[in-house]
């Protein structure tokens, strides 16, 4: 069967549960849109259970935005790969440029979570992406490829990989509406992880494109035929502008 390209909001450290609700119910009375079945969104912890079951009803999928690496523990203010499956969230972001840069997460705390997360039967969204000092080096590909061999290191049950997805987001155009990104370095930089991911695991997985991605430059990318999706930041918090782009998703699909 067909299947739409797939969307993914990414809130961050955005919305409050108040906002989280109405974003959804504003988004499900949005008769315009054919269905949800390829909408995934990724609020707050904090929001995420609010809106569950409007979600639910709508086929609107769920994501955590990051999990710990141990199943069980004295881990303050950490949530466990368990608690979201359990709580029935299907999806959680891992290795955003944001949590590598800012908060410090080393390749190797991406790879534990990783395992476990793919372990506990989550689907795994993992992004990675060059920096702009990386970009200007004509090395984008081995940083991303170094990125994706250390998250996928030890992972030897190739059935794990069946949940896994790769998000390619260039850190310098993340947020930055002025990085004009061309469509056609997106498709070839999605192209090339998905040969690499096939050449070492006989897999053919999804790649999405993020990074400033809005509803008028939602359609070049989207069209391309190695870009499954995108995983969108800004442009995903208001409900107006990311309906507008699941709509322009609609009318493409993954190859
Ligand atoms: P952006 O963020 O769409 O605001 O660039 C994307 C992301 O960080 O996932």
């Amino acid at each position: 069967m067909k299947k739409n390209k797939i969307v993914i909001a990414n809130w961050k450290m955005n919305k409050t549960v108040s906002e989280s609700q109405k974003f959804i119910s504003e988004l499900i009375n949005d008769r315009t849109l054919k269905n949800y079945k390829n909408v995934i969104i990724c609020p707050s912890f904090l929001s995420i259970m609010s809106i569950f079951t409007e979600c639910l009803k709508n086929n609107i999928k769920l994501g955590a935005q990051n999990c710990f690496y141990e199943d069980i523990g004295s881990f303050t203010g950490e949530v466990s790969p368990i608690m979201l499956k359990k709580s029935g969230i299907e999806y959680v972001i891992v290795g955003h440029s944001e949590r590598r840069i800012k908060l410090n997460e080393t390749p190797d705390i991406i790879n534990k979570k990783l395992f476990v997360a793919l372990k506990n039967k989550l689907k795994v969204i993992l992004c990675v992406g060059e920096t702009k000092t990386e970009k200007d080096c004509g090395t984008e590909k081995s940083a991303i490829l170094n990125q994706i061999n250390s998250a996928v290191c030890g992972l030897k049950e190739i059935d794990l990989l069946n949940n896994l997805m790769i998000a390619y987001e260039p850190v310098w155009a993340i947020g930055n509406t002025n990085a004009n990104v061309d469509p056609m370095y997106a498709e070839n930089m999605c192209a090339f992880i998905k040969d690499s991911i096939n050449i070492n695991f006989r897999k053919k997985i999804n790649v999405l494109y993020g990074g400033s991605l809005n509803s008028k430059n939602a359609e070049n990318f989207l069209k391309m035929e190695h870009i499954d999706g995108g995983l969108i930041g800004g442009a995903s918090l208001d409900v107006k502008e990311f309906s507008e782009i699941i709509k322009i998703s609609q009318n493409f699909y993954i190859s």
